[in-house]
């Protein structure tokens, strides 16, 4: 009842009469009362007028399970939410649900994370109210060595929804950093349990500033938000993280089947700021050289000093342009 009372109220841009809803739902108008204060509580802005009846103010978004099931057009990804006022890292909870069984599509959002995690071991910054903070559970059956793809192609998905959602002029880092004019506006953690042979299950988890106004001094330089660079704008969140998921049900469904990254490659590659910058290669081999082409198998070809060409693979070493001096 409380969904459909929702309903009702967010598609009327006028008040709603108890004795309507009532009649509509075949409930008293005391149970809607009694559902109208259980909505207040949840944060929905709904004035009560005698005589008039009930108004939904739709000036400040939600953000919660609810509503971003609501509205989601994906078949099975995100069809399960779990909603968090605050967690450690979202990555983290994921893998609790999995190892109690919870479904591949699983979802979990959160406001803030008090231990967000970036790769290598970073800290990665999550404040309250403004960013994305949320992983997937995925159980794929392809073998381990095939997991890095899907970093590479959840990069893709975030990019595709951006573009969609904001206009915005996105671009993807190899392997999966999203930048706007150069500085990150998301980070993805692809976590993986398994065995040598066997993918048990993945996290993804993406990172994404949407509506963040100030970064910390040390973040200032290389990192922006969508709103800084949608001219001071709000984007809605929970349409964002919609629209990832529809993307990424798409390339996810095609890659487990073909188990190709051929498919998407062209794609990734206009996409890709990479292609052409000088990079060098964090790792146990560090390689220098420029960016010239990715290939099928979604490897970055580096062409060193000495003209020979290597490939390195997003699942073994991250890369970051030269720096200067
Ligand atoms: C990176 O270093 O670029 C990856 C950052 C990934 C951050 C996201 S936020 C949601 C999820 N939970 C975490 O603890 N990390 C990922």
């Amino acid at each position: 009842m409380r969904q459909k009372i929702l309903e009702i109220l967010k598609k009327s841009s006028d008040y709603v009469s108890g004795e309507y809803l009532g009649e509509t739902l075949g409930v008293s108008r005391t149970s809607i009362w009694k559902a109208i204060k259980q909505l207040r509580q949840e944060g929905y802005d709904i004035q009560a007028v005698s005589n008039r009846g009930y108004y939904l103010s739709q000036n400040k978004e939600l953000y919660n399970a609810q509503e971003i099931e609501d509205g989601l057009g994906t078949k099975w990804l995100g069809k399960q939410v779990y909603f968090y006022k605050e967690i450690d890292s979202t990555n983290a909870c994921i893998r609790r649900l999995a190892a109690e069984g919870a479904p591949e599509g699983t979802l979990a959002v959160a406001e803030a994370q008090s231990a967000g995690r970036g790769r290598r071991g970073k800290e990665w910054t999550s404040q309250e109210g403004v960013g994305i903070w949320m992983s997937l559970l995925l159980r794929p059956d392809i073998s381990p060595n095939q997991t890095p793809l899907l970093t590479l192609l959840t990069g893709l998905a975030v990019c595709k929804a951006i573009q969609k959602t904001t206009d915005l002029p996105v671009q993807i880092k190899w392997p999966n950093d999203i930048l706007i004019g150069g500085k990150k506006i998301c980070g993805i953690l692809t976590e993986m349990d398994g065995e040598m042979t066997r993918v048990n299950y993945v996290v993804v988890g993406i990172g994404i500033n949407v509506n963040t106004e100030y970064f910390p001094e040390e973040l200032e330089a290389i990192a922006t938000s969508l709103k800084i660079e949608n001219n001071g704008v709000a984007i809605s969140r929970k349409k964002l993280i919609q629209a990832i998921l529809t993307e990424l049900e798409g390339y996810y469904e095609k890659y487990v089947k073909e188990r190709d990254f051929a498919y998407f490659y062209e794609e990734y590659k206009s996409a890709c700021v990479t292609i052409g910058q000088e990079v060098y290669t964090l790792g146990k081999e560090a390689v220098e050289g420029k960016a010239i082409d990715i290939n099928p198998q979604g490897e970055l070809m580096v062409q060193k000093a000495d003209g020979s060409i290597v490939t390195v693979f997003s699942g073994e070493v991250s890369i970051r342009p030269r720096r200067k001096g």
